[in-house]
This record gives structure tokens, C-alpha cells and sequence, in this order.
């Protein structure tokens, strides 16, 4: 009996190999086989004679989505206190809301929601902050494991600067997060990353012990870098001799040495660019946030020219859709923006906003965001209206980047498994 992880794709097969080009085969196969896609054709390739032929004519089919920053537990204060900036907002609503997962029957209320809805979004890996809460990080690592997703998932560190209710303990904060490594380093999907929540909310022993426990188990760290003029200002003050915000990551073994992912990265000198390009760690840019929360706007073409890997985050609760095209079309808007002041930055085009949601962020997690031999079979199938049919897959694709809505998301597929259906 053919395994259920094996079977040909026929229909409007669309992705991105490199920044600048798209590869789309209108009426075309693609091959899976034990959940890895072994060829992409424009003919009936042999294999459909021996493998179930799954018919996806007039629909697309392209690579899952992903989301490299976000906040799980804020999933349900999306929207509120728009009208602060980054620090009043952290003080004013989400030093309010996380204390709630504390109860894990809050996070077997609230999780499961959040995880539904990722699926449904088409977004088939993602790296995500939850909370400082051991009990409640479990609940929604159990949850991404169930429904097939794959992610990176953090146990957020803070033990100074914070609500009372958020301060931890240092030494039980480096055992919990030890705990939880421990737990999840294994699982095939659902993986531990290193969380300190930014510089501002960790102490020097703080870091000390999480770049310790990075070196020790090799896991990747995330965080928060240089979203805020005064987010930036109290991490010059709480670490003076540090020359740059980066600089203090960097010095306890958080920023490069292993895989890291740092959101925002608005406010960057050319050497600061420099040195993202140099020590390869990810700026995970986050655009509906960066807007609502008045951060700023992210110099994309200056850091992909100077050779920053770049990928996209929702950043949801201060970003306000976990619908990652919408924040393909707002990177797009935010480097517009930047060109009409800025010239000689040209705007993203739709290849190299798209290869940043699916293939540069993927690749943070192996082979998965695109249709390469050996690669993961994550993908979406999404429909195409009637009087979109006669269209180049290419305008098909943007089309549905523009004006699609999660809706138009039939199915999502993870190593060739439905995750939404
Ligand atoms: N910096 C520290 N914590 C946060 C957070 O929860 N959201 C955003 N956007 N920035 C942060
Ligand atoms: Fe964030």
C-alpha cells in the first residue's frame, strides 16, 4: 500500500529558488514521495502511474509560509493600545495580558485558538515567543505538535525591568529553560530556541546563563533588536560600556554564535549592518508592527545590499494579522515608502518579498519554502476565482498576494501531511 506522505500534485505550481525569479508551471506535477518533493515537471511525469494523481487544476499550489517572529500569548490582544509606542505599550497592555498564562487552563483556552488559526493562514513554520510560564510553553508546543506544524518555540527569560508578575527568579528561570531544551530538542517538528525577551528586561547573570545553555545544546536564540528610539536609549544606559545594543548580545554568546534571529533591527548604523552581515544573524523584519507601534521603517534594500539575511515576522500582538501575505504586501509598501524619500533604495519587488516569507525563512529550519528535489513537502493549495483562470500563474500569484484571504486556503501540507483541510 502506497504511504498516505506519497502522491503527485497537478495543478498551477508556483515558487521562488532565488530572490529575483519565480519558477510557476501552469498545469504542472509535482512529486512527493514520503513527504519530500522528488520533481517538479511540466509533463505527466512516470510516477503518476504508480502514486495517487491529486487533482489541483485551476488552483495553485505554492510553498507554505513563514513566520519568524511572534507572540503566541498575545494572539488575543491584537489591536489594543495602537495609539502607544513600544515601551508604554509593553507597560500599558501586554505586561497586563501574559500574566493570565500562568493558568494552564488559560493556555488549553487561548492556544489552541492561536494554533488553529497559524494553520489556517497557510503559515507552515514559524518561530514564536510565549511566555515566561514552563507549564503553559508545553501546552502550546504539545498543540503545534498535534496539528503537524513545524516551529521554533521560546520559553521567554525576564527577570529585571518588568511587571512583578513577569520577574523570575534567575537561577529557576536557566533550570526551567534547561527543562524545557531538554524536552523538545528531540521532537522532529516543535524545537526549543532561547528567548530573552531584549536586553532591557534580562540581567547580565541572565544572559550569562542562556548563552551558556545555547553553546551547550546548540539552540538558536531569538530576540529584540533596536526597535525603539527609547527602547535603545535604556539599553545604552542599563549597559554603558557596551559600544552597540547588538554589542551586549553579542558579548554573552547570544548574537551568531549560534543560529539568531533578531526582530526589527529598525535603527542600525552602517557598521552595526556590517556586523549583522558578518556574524549571519537573521533581522527578521516585522512591518504591520513596526507601523502600529510608530517603530519606524526597516532600511530593507540597505540590509539585504549590505548582505543581512532578511526574513518576515507578523510580530502579532503589535503586528495585527498572522496572514503572512498581508505582510508581504506592507514589507513591499514600507520599502516604497523608503524609496520616494531614499531614491537609491529600490523598492522589493514581489519575488524578493515572497522568497523572504517562504524559501530565506524556511531554510532557518532546513529544507522547506521551496519546490527543490529533496526538499519538504510544505505547501498550500489556494483557489483561483473563475474570472482569474485565463491568467499568466504568475498574475494568478499576485492576485492572490493582493487580494486573497485566508479563505482561499483550501489546504496546507506539512512534509506532505494535511494540517488544514
Ligand atoms: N520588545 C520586547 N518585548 C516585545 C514585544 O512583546 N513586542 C514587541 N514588538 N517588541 C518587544
Ligand atoms: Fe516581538
Amino acid at each position: 500500500m502506497e504511504k498516505q506522505t506519497s502522491f503527485v500534485l497537478h495543478g498551477n505550481i508556483i515558487y521562488t529558488p532565488d530572490k529575483d525569479n519565480f519558477i510557476s508551471l501552469k498545469n504542472g506535477y509535482m512529486v512527493v514521495e514520503d513527504g519530500k518533493i522528488t520533481a517538479v515537471a511540466a509533463e505527466k511525469p512516470a510516477a503518476a502511474d504508480r502514486l495517487p494523481v491529486k487533482d489541483c487544476h485551476g488552483q495553485l499550489i505554492m510553498p507554505g509560509f513563514a513566520d519568524m517572529h511572534l507572540h503566541a500569548p498575545q494572539y488575543i490582544q491584537i489591536g489594543m493600545g495602537m495609539d502607544y509606542k513600544l515601551l508604554d505599550w509593553l507597560d500599558g497592555y501586554t505586561f497586563k495580558e501574559e500574566p493570565k498564562f500562568a493558568d494552564p487552563a488559560y493556555a488549553r483556552e487561548i492556544y489552541p485558538l492561536f494554533v488553529d488559526e497559524l494553520a489556517s493562514c497557510g503559515t507552515t513554520s514559524s518561530t514564536m515567543f510565549a511566555t515566561i510560564h514552563q507549564e503553559s510553553t508545553d501546552i502550546l508546543c504539545d498543540l503545534l505538535a498535534q496539528k503537524g506544524l513545524r516551529a521554533y518555540v521560546g520559553k521567554v527569560n525576564m527577570d529585571t525591568n518588568s511587571a512583578p508578575a513577569l520577574t523570575e527568579d534567575t537561577a529557576s528561570s536557566l533550570q526551567a529553560t534547561e527543562e524545557f531544551i531538554s524536552k523538545w530538542q528531540n521532537h522532529p517538528l516543535v524545537k526549543p530556541i532561547i528567548t530573552p525577551r531584549f536586553v532591557p528586561s534580562v540581567t547580565a547573570e541572565m544572559m550569562t546563563g542562556l548563552g551558556e545553555l545555547a553553546k551547550k545544546y546548540q539552540i538558536p536564540v531569538q530576540s529584540h533588536l533596536s526597535e525603539n528610539p527609547g527602547e535603545i536609549q535604556l539599553v545604552k544606559e542599563l549597559f554603558p560600556e557596551d559600544k552597540y545594543y547588538m554589542s551586549v548580545y553579542e558579548r554573552f554568546g547570544l548574537f551568531g554564535q549560534t543560529p539568531t534571529l533578531m526582530a526589527h533591527c529598525i535603527h542600525l548604523s552602517a557598521e552595526e549592518i556590517a556586523i549583522m552581515a558578518q556574524t549571519g544573524v537573521y533581522a527578521v523584519h516585522c512591518p504591520a508592527s513596526n507601523l502600529n507601534l510608530s517603530s519606524g521603517l526597516m532600511p530593507m534594500r540597505k540590509m539585504l545590499d549590505a548582505g543581512v539575511k532578511v526574513v518576515l515576522g507578523s510580530d502579532i500582538g503589535a503586528g495585527h494579522t498572522l496572514y503572512m501575505p498581508h505582510e508581504i504586501v506592507r514589507a513591499i509598501e514600507v520599502s516604497k515608502i523608503r524609496s520616494i524619500a531614499n531614491p537609491a533604495e529600490t523598492p522589493l519587488k514581489l519575488s524578493e518579498a515572497f522568497y523572504l516569507a517562504t524559501k530565506a525563512g524556511g531554510e532557518f529550519f532546513g529544507q522547506t519554502g521551496s519546490f527543490e528535489q529533496g526538499w519538504a513537502a510544505d505547501f498550500l493549495i489556494t483557489d483561483v476565482p473563475a474570472y482569474q483562470q485565463e491568467r499568466t500563474v504568475d498574475e494568478q500569484l499576485q492576485y492572490f498576494i493582493y487580494h486573497g484571504t485566508a479563505q482561499d486556503i483550501r489546504e496546507v501540507y506539512v512534509n506532505g501531511l494535511a494540517v488544514k483541510k
